[in-house]
């Protein structure tokens, strides 16, 4: 019974984090990293919302055999036929149904009364059955539902089928002994509530996500919907790393187990934040790049005599690479593989050739080459796969008399071609040089860049955010030449701009 199933919903609520969106081949390898960390249940995305959802919980469904596989609907025939239809050929797919349950949400949103509401769910839960019996529900917004209510709600849809009843923070508006008080209340006043799973799903408004989870754990919960990284919908849902470490390091007062394999969690980390384009911020806890960063002397020279006096987990639990064999110009195939794996990506051998090509390039560049320089250069040449436009050449001219120029050849829908433009700068020109070329209506939000590396020859990462006709995405590219990484950036984000216009969300939660 301390067994807590995790169930991750990075490719669903995860998605729904602004300015995120992944293609189907970018679902199916976090779907395969989530099943290499051991998550319980995959929600892969919400079929009725669009073609691209739906086929992505269809491709996933059909790979992925060591989790549960689920997809959204809301409480309607349309919705959990389309889920059902996507989910039919998994393992054992499981249908979400859910329906909002707080006054201002019935009121508002709805339209609807109590009494239609409840109907509702248990009319969509007694069709789901014709499918599976495996089912979730989820009362939205439950945390600012009226208690007498829920537990009507849960009763019912137990007694129509429910094998696990979800209890959404949706707002993130709950703190930690109110939540686990409510979770406790379900426990004693749903008669039926043995034959249900209880479930919590937090969203981090107020930082309280993780909080909020470990309180329901202690009151009865036995399954936390999180993601990685704690992506989701405005400031992000409940973060899986952050809730299984803090199971593990405090198993003393927390004597609860997960099916995680914790040396997983970096390798998810990266990968997430690799193909939705969204940073981890340095300070965040388990996967930010600071968070085994000893900065002050006094802590330096205390985890130089003994790591415990400042480390409460170790960077090799959840997976940070110890392995600070550097790689140059000499490394052979052999020891590519090696680092490769040690990384934790599976790439089947002609993506190593790929990757190893581009390793060779960068090593005549740069005299040492760093994990965080492979991890760039793989998703680069790997991860980020350009189905629209992708850079051929990049020549640009600049410097403090002459107008800064660019001239680039690119690739479009298969056909080449070449343009030149001029511009305030040379990523100015560059940019402008792409925008003429694909035609794109896009403007330029934001544009970061950052050094992977320290010294004059690292990569250069550059992050930006465009937006066209009111959809937001976000692009990253990496090259030791910050100009040539802007144009990658940008051609990336016009890839998934061009996925994203083919499979704008028709509905969303
Ligand atoms: O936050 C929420 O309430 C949700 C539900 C659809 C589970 O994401
Ligand atoms: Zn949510």
């Amino acid at each position: 019974m301390s067994l807590i199933r995790i169930f991750d919903t990075t490719l669903r609520d995860g998605e729904q984090s602004p300015g995120a969106s992944m293609n189907i081949e970018e679902k199916l390898m976090v779907a395969r990293q989530l099943e290499r960390l051991g998550v319980d249940i995959i929600e892969a995305g919400f079929p009725i919302a669009s073609e691209g959802d739906f086929a992505a919980v269809k491709l996933v469904a059909k790979e992925i055999r060591g989790c549960e596989i689920t997809g959204l609907a809301r409480a309607n025939q349309g919705d959990i036929d389309r889920a059902w239809e996507a989910l039919r050929a998994g393992e054992n797919p499981r249908l979400h149904v859910f329906i909002a349950t707080s006054p201002i949400h019935m009121r508002y949103k709805l339209q609807k009364n109590p009494d239609q509401v409840l109907a509702d769910a248990v009319a969509a839960i007694k069709y789901a059955r014709r499918y599976t019996g495996n089912i979730e529900f989820s009362a939205e917004d439950a945390t600012r539902s009226e208690i007498d209510f829920l537990v009507q709600i849960f009763t019912a849809v137990i007694e129509a089928g429910a094998t696990t009843i979800n209890i959404p923070d949706t707002v993130g508006y709950t703190i930690p002994e109110e939540y686990g008080a409510l979770i406790r209340t379900i426990r004693e006043r749903v008669p039926n509530i043995d034959r249900a799973v209880i479930s919590v799903h937090c969203h981090n408004d107020l930082g309280l996500g993780t909080a909020n989870s470990i309180a329901a754990i202690e009151n009865g919960a036995r399954q936390v919907e999180c993601t990685v990284n704690g992506i989701g919908e405005r400031a992000g849902n409940a973060s899986l790393e952050e809730l299984v470490m803090a199971l593990r390091t405090r198993h003393d007062k927390l004597a609860y187990e997960t099916n995680i394999v914790t040396t997983q969690i970096y390798p998810a980390s990266r990968l997430v934040s690799q193909v939705t384009g969204i940073q981890v911020q340095p300070n965040k806890a388990i996967v930010g790049v600071n968070a085994f960063a000893h900065e002050s002397g006094i802590h330096q020279d205390g985890v130089l005599k003994e790591k415990s006096t400042y480390e409460i987990m170790t960077p090799e639990s959840v997976g940070v690479p110890q392995n600070t064999l550097v790689m140059g110009k000499h490394s052979g195939r052999h020891a590519f593989r090696d680092k490769i794996s040690a990384l934790g990506y599976e790439l089947s051998d002609e993506q190593i050739e790929i990757a190893f090509k581009a390793f060779k390039k960068l090593a005549d560049k740069k005299k040492h080459v760093y994990d965080e320089d492979i991890d760039a250069l793989i998703a680069d040449e790997i991860i980020r796969i350009p189905h629209y436009c992708k850079l051929v050449y990049l020549s640009v001219n600049s410097g403090s008399v002459s107008v800064p120029s660019a001239t680039i050849q690119l690739e479009v829908n298969g056909e080449t071609m070449l343009g030149a433009e001029f511009g305030d700068g040379p990523v100015d020109a560059t940019i402008k040089a792409i925008k003429r070329l694909t035609g794109t209506a896009s403007k330029l939000l934001t544009y970061d860049v950052k050094s992977i590396t320290g010294g004059t020859d690292a990569l250069g990462e550059v992050t930006v955010r465009i937006e066209e006709d009111g959809l937001v995405v976000m692009g990253q590219g990496a090259h030791t030449d910050i100009i040539v990484a802007s144009a990658r950036a940008y051609i990336n984000a016009l890839n998934k701009l061009e996925y994203k216009k083919h499979n704008r969300p028709q509905v969303t939660v």
